[in-house]
Order: C-alpha cells, then structure tokens, then sequence
C-alpha cells in the first residue's frame, strides 16, 4: 500500500482535483457494486445445478464461480475499457499489475467456494480496484446476507450505506479473532499451532472459510482481528480498502508495511495489533 493515487489530469487545482478524485473513486465503488450484485444473481442462478471440480487437493471450483468472474468482467469491461483484469479464475496471468499499467479489477468471484458448494450461507462476491500501485476501491457482497460492504481511498467504508467503524479492544482475552486455513492443510501445520495459542488467549476463534468476509468483519468491528498465511491477492483485494477506511490496521505477519500480493496477511481494529504482533514474535510454542 505504498504508493498514493495518482490523477495527473487533476493534481493543478486542488481542490478542484479533489472534488474529481471522489467522484472518480465512487463513480468506481458504484460500478463495482453493480457487478457484484450481478455476479451474486448468477451464483443464486447455480444454486443445486452446479459441478465441483477440484484445482488441486479440496481447492473446489463450480461453473458458478466461473460464470461469476465472466460476469463481472465483462460488466466492468463494457464500463472502463482499457482497465486490466485479474481474476482467480481462467488461465490469465496472475501477477503484480506494472506500476506504469492501466487500472486493475482484481475479483474473486466466489471467496469461500466451500460454503457456496455445501449450501452453507457464508461466501461472498469480491471486487478491489489496484491503481498505480494501490487499493483504492473495494466491495464485497454477501448474498445471503444481502450485505454490501464498499470503501473508497480515502472517503469511508459502508456497509448498506452504514459508515465502517473497527472495535476498541487492545487485549486477547478481550479479542474474537477469525483466521482461514489454506484447502490442503498438509505442511500448513503451523497454522494449528496458532489456532490453539489464540484459542487459550482469546475470547474465541471463528473460521468462517471467506478471507473477504472475514476482513470485512473486522472493518464493521464484529471481529477484533484476523490472520493468515496462504491468502491469494484475490481473496484480499477487495476488503483491504474497507479495513483501513473503517480505521484497522492491516501488515504482513511481521508487522512490515502490508503488501496484497503477499500469502501472509495481519488484520486488526489497530489497538490489538501490538498485542498480536507480540505474541507473533513470541511463537506458537510459547
Ligand atoms: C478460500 C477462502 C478461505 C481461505 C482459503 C481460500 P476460495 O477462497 O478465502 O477463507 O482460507 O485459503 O482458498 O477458494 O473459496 O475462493
Ligand atoms: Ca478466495
Ligand atoms: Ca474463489
């Protein structure tokens, strides 16, 4: 998340700029929305028809999330012509967008693809927007749930239209912390380790089996905190806008300044994250 935004048409008169830069960011928070409200009827449309295939060991895909990506993208695509796409799904390359390179959607059309296939009411539609360098926008739609959460660069984050705020807790044993588990768990031991070191510390653990919501969740303050070490771009992108609008803190596993193309991810409300990263340091062992 290094570098700002840039909007060279509008950098000379600044207030000016700014008045175009928030229309810019919503204008691109609403699309968003819209095709992930989109994408959410297509996945209700393979409710009980869909097949599963495997991508590797229990890494599940449907014509549902294929048919949701292919939606957003082209919806997006008729919008902004010109913009780059990054999506889970399909052969594309998945790498760090060229600084220099037009913007990128970076979708992940079905982020908790287990629940979806087991009917179980807990996956979500996620669409982040990577400009020069950085989130700027992010959406995530829970249909089950009928909740939109959206943040814009510098503007806020909403969930329904209600502002994000994150929650104060700064201890532990005051904390509900979710993680997420990669889908083949072997050689992945180490993150047991840590689900029981934060289960005898915390209030409880959640594992809801959706990075984007359980990121969401903390930018809306229904959780303390979150962690990860195997997530993919897609699962971050578009909920790591909503963190930071909604006053979190998000950095990699040892506390460095949080890059979204790395696997590892720390989440928190911010007054917890000292009191994470300290157990961070002092290992799962301990
Ligand atoms: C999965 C979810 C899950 C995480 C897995 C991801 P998918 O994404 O985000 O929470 O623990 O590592 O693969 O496959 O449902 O898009
Ligand atoms: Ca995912
Ligand atoms: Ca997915």
């Amino acid at each position: 998340m290094a570098e700002k935004v840039r909007m060279q048409s509008t950098r000379r008169h600044k207030p000016g700029a700014r008045a175009c830069q928030k229309a810019f960011l919503l204008a691109h928070m609403k699309a968003a929305e819209q095709a992930a409200r989109r994408a959410a009827k297509v996945l209700e449309s393979w409710r009980q028809r869909f097949t599963v295939n495997e991508k590797a060991r229990f890494d599940l895909v449907t014509e549902a999330d294929v048919a949701s990506q292919k939606t957003i993208q082209e919806f997006l695509g008729r919008r902004f012509p010109g913009y780059a796409f990054l999506g889970e799904e399909g052969e594309a390359a998945k790498v760090r967008p060229d600084l220099a390179g037009p913007p990128t959607w970076i979708v992940d059309p079905i982020d908790g693809t287990t629940n979806y296939v087991h009917d179980c009411p807990l996956y979500c539609v996620s669409i982040g927007l990577w400009m020069s360098g950085d989130l700027v926008v992010g959406v995530i739609y829970d249909p089950c749930r009928k909740e939109m959460f959206s943040g814009a660069k510098g503007l806020g984050a909403w969930v329904n239209g209600r502002r994000l705020h994150t929650s104060s807790a700064d201890r532990l044993d005051q904390a509900l912390l979710a993680t997420g588990f990669p889908p083949d768990m072997r050689g992945q031991e180490i993150t047991l380790d840590w689900w029981r070191f934060f289960s005898l510390r915390t209030r409880s653990l959640r594992r809801t089996g959706s990075t984007a919501l359980n990121m969401a969740y903390v930018a809306a303050g229904r959780f303390d905190g979150y962690w990860a070490f195997d997530n993919h771009v897609w699962d971050v992108a578009g909920a790591a806008v909503l963190v930071c609008e909604a006053g979190g803190t998000l950095t990699n596993i040892d506390g460095s300044a949080y890059d979204p193309f790395t696997p590892d991810a720390l989440v928190s409300n911010g007054p917890l994250h000292p009191a994470i990263l300290k157990a961070w340091r002092s290992g799962p062992g301990s």
